[in-house]
């Protein structure tokens, strides 16, 4: 998978199915993704976007991911999403991921 920061920079990783995007970020210490909560879905600080292609290819977020994605630090977007909630499998090899300018608005 590809994480693009905001001055367009790609970095691509090899990570296995089953681990969260967020994880993924963490092992290859890509910046801008902090996962402060360690994935359980309570910090919004692995906030990441999403291309309309790769959007639609995942299930929709929960109930709680879709709460904190409503939290007011965040510049929520139409491809937002948390990467601690995004599992990497073999249906979303390839996946690309936006990283924000920061977590904190
Ligand atoms: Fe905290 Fe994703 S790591 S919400």
């Amino acid at each position: 998978m590809t994480f693009i920061d905001v001055a367009g920079t790609a970095r691509t990783v090899d990570s296995p199915a089953g681990m969260s995007v967020a994880d993924a970020a963490l092992n290859h210490r890509i910046p801008g993704i902090e996962a402060d909560c360690g994935g359980f879905c309570a910090c919004a600080t692995c906030h990441v976007y999403l291309d309309e292609e790769w959007f639609a290819r995942l299930p929709a977020a929960d109930e709680l991911e879709a709460a904190m994605l409503d939290t007011e630090t965040l510049d929520r977007r139409p491809g937002s999403r948390l990467a601690c909630q995004l599992k990497l499998s073999d249906a979303l090899d390839g996946l690309v991921v936006h990283t924000p300018e920061r977590q904190y608005l």
